[in-house]
Parts: C-alpha cells; structure tokens; sequence
C-alpha cells in the first residue's frame, strides 16, 4: 500500500529490489523539490527578501529535522554535503589526516578505502583492516589487537554493509575505540533509513548520511559531528557563506555549519531531504523495521529453497539486503535475464572489491528491499530467478 505514495510505481511494473543502490522517491518529497523550483527559488544565508528568507527557513528546517532523527545534541553538529561519499571525503581530508592509523573494516564500500589510498596510506601502512570471521561477522579480538598496537587511532567503518547487508554492532565498535584513544567514524549509508539511530547513544564522533536511500534527493546528504569535535574539524572547502569576515590580510571563519557549507548549496535537495524525513517520522522508523524484517525473512526463507544457492553470511544480524550466488553461474549473467523480466537487483561487486576478492569471487546478486516492497515482489523475483537458473543452466 506504500507503493502509492510513490509516483516511480504508477508507471512502471518493474519489480524494484535495488534499494540499496538508491531508494524510490515519494511523491511528497518530488513536490517538495518543484515547490521550491517554482515557489520560493532564491538562495539561502544571504538575502532578505521574503522568498529568500523562506528558502533559509526551509532549509534550516531540515537541518532540525536530520538533527532530531538522529537525536544529536545541536544543530551545529550537522553539516550538509553531497552524501556519504564526500561526507566520509571531507572527514578524511581534515580531522582524520594528522592520525598515524587509520583502521577500517573488511566489509567497507570503496568510498571508505580509496580516501585513504589518496593519502598514500597502504595496508600495513597507515592503514589496517579489521578481519572478518566465518559468516562475514566482525572480528572483535582482532580489532582489540590493532587498536592496542595502535592507540590514538581514526577508526572509520560502516554501520551495514551495503555489499551483503551485515550489521556492525557500532556500541561495541565505539566503546573499544574510545577505550584506545580513538576516534569513530561511521558511514550510516544503509542504516537511517531501516532503523532507528541515535548518535548519542551509540557516542559515535562522526556520522555520514546520504539522503537518496532515505527516500530523499540524490546528490545531498549529511556528516554528523560531534560537538567538542568542531574546533578539532578544520574547513574542508571555504568560499561564499563560510565566512565572518575577509580582507585581502585573512578570512575569519564563521562558527559550524556554516563554515563547511561553501557556496550554495543543493538547496531543493536538502529542503526534499527534510521532507523525505518527515515522510519517515510519519510512517515510524520503528514500523519500517519492523515492516522490512518481515519481508526480509520471507526473502532469505524463500532463497534458501533454491538449489545451489550460496550464501556468505548469517541472516541474523543482516539488514536490508540478501547477497547471494547460485553455484556455477555468474551473477552478472543472473542479473541481465532479471533485467529482462524486469526486475531491478544489483549483480556485481557492489564498489567493494577488496571483500569480493577475499571470499574469491567477482560479485554477487544483491536484493535488497525497502519497506514499499511486498511479498508478491518478493515472489516475483524467486520466480524470475528460477528462470534464469534455469535457462543458464540448459
Ligand atoms: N553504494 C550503492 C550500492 O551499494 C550505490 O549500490
């Protein structure tokens, strides 16, 4: 019944089950963005006429409303970007560059590994990585290791993998991080819009957030940074609205936000962003959970009747998307006939290659569902999948 409220729907049959890639968007986020085209267009933070004072209201709306979703403390603590790819770019580039070590996880999207690559960090110098054990499961005494043998640490790792959907326990990531010295980051690319996330609680230090798989826009999104961290953060990019003051002798930096939002900013996107949230608040994080687990059971439940299947981890502490492969056969060729029938997965490395390679394989067929989709989707892929087993099978 969700389904109507998304507009992509009425004009597709398409079964979608990509929403790890990016969700759909409903119709009152897509009115919210040509509203603010059409209504109230101007640019935010610096006129004061009415349309322009609108436009900063608006905008500055959302930045209450991620803050609250998230419960951080203040609203400083949120800064706009483009998403998780230059959320986790810009912590990386400033606050986590003076760190000798940076330790990551095996599961991390490339957007969490080729940063530090740019800096000419290598494994095993300025850059280690975490160890999974068998089910794709987190290895803590390992990573107790390498925090012991490198205390004061910048620790960055995801809440949920997007490759195969497992679910870091982040409380107990954090705790053994502050325990070393170290400081947390954490990419929430596939963890705001399933589950209920409070930053304070988890005491994470930084938090990157993309809109697009919160049935927000795409190109925009967030880095949540902890308060007494703010003065540590120095300017990522300056430029129009990050300043206080500038003469040809210095620029004097306004205080966070502002000073790490330069130029104008993907205004349409952040004021959908807010009314993407809005969208969630309504239906309840909580009731999207618990609608998505059960969909995700009947998923992983109806995948492991298909012969030949192979699954690389547990589906008890996986979220959102089911990674498989089914024996002998590759998974792009799987994806192609799905492609055909018109059901949308993701067949591939998912932009985590170092992973794809441990476990010896060039990728996977990912569903990954949000909570729009329906049991008949569900059904609609098993018997679409059958059919490409079986025609690359014969
Ligand atoms: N990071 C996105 C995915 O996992 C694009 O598909």
């Amino acid at each position: 019944m969700y389904k109507e409220d998304f507009p992509f729907f009425e004009n597709t049959n398409s079964v979608y089950l990509d929403n790890a890639a990016t969700t759909q968007k409903p119709k009152v986020v897509v009115d919210k963005v040509v509203d603010y085209y059409t209504h109230f267009c101007a640019n935010t933070h610096r006129s004061n006429f009415g349309d322009a004072n609108k436009a900063t209201k608006e905008f500055e709306n959302t930045r209450e409303l991620l803050k609250q979703f998230i419960n951080a403390k203040e609203s400083k603590e949120i800064i706009f970007t483009k998403g998780v790819t230059e959320s986790l770019n810009m912590i990386a580039s400033t606050f986590a560059k003076k760190f000798k070590t940076i330790i990551i996880s095996s599961l991390e999207h490339h957007s969490n590994i080729t940063p530090w690559h740019m800096q000419g960090r290598r494994l095993h110098d300025g850059l280690e990585v975490v160890n999974t054990k068998d089910n794709l499961e987190f290895d803590f005494e390992h990573f107790e290791e390498l925090l012991k043998a490198n205390p004061n640490s910048f620790v960055s790792i995801t809440h949920v993998s997007n490759a195969f959907g497992t679910k870091h326990d982040i409380k107990r990531i954090v705790t053994l991080a502050h325990k070393y010295d170290s400081y947390i980051m954490v990419d929430a690319a596939q963890s705001l819009a399933h589950f209920e996330v409070d930053v304070q609680d988890l005491n994470v230090d930084f938090y990157a957030m993309s809109a697009h798989k919160t049935y927000g826009p795409t190109g925009v999104g967030a880095i949540y940074i902890k308060e007494e961290l703010l003065k540590d953060v120095s300017t990522y990019q300056t430029g129009g609205a990050t300043i206080n003051d500038v003469s040809f002798e210095r620029s004097i930096m306004l205080d966070s936000p502002y000073r790490y939002e330069a130029g104008t900013q993907n205004i349409a996107g952040v004021v959908g962003f807010g009314q993407a949230l809005t969208y969630i608040k309504d239906i309840g994080i909580k009731n999207i959970f618990e609608i998505e687990e059960e969909l995700y059971k009947y998923l992983y439940n109806e995948l492991e009747k298909i012969p030949g299947i192979i699954f690389y981890n547990n589906s008890s502490n996986t979220i959102g998307s089911r990674s498989f492969n089914i024996e002998n056969i590759n998974c792009e060729d799987i994806g192609i006939l799905l492609d055909k029938m018109h059901i949308a997965v993701r067949a591939g490395h998912h932009c985590a290659q170092p992973i794809m390679k441990k476990l010896n394989i060039d990728g996977t067929i990912r569903a990954s569902i949000g909570f729009y989709n329906t049991k008949d989707d569900i059904d609609k892929f098993i018997v679409g999948l059958k059919k490409a087993i079986t025609m690359l099978k014969d």
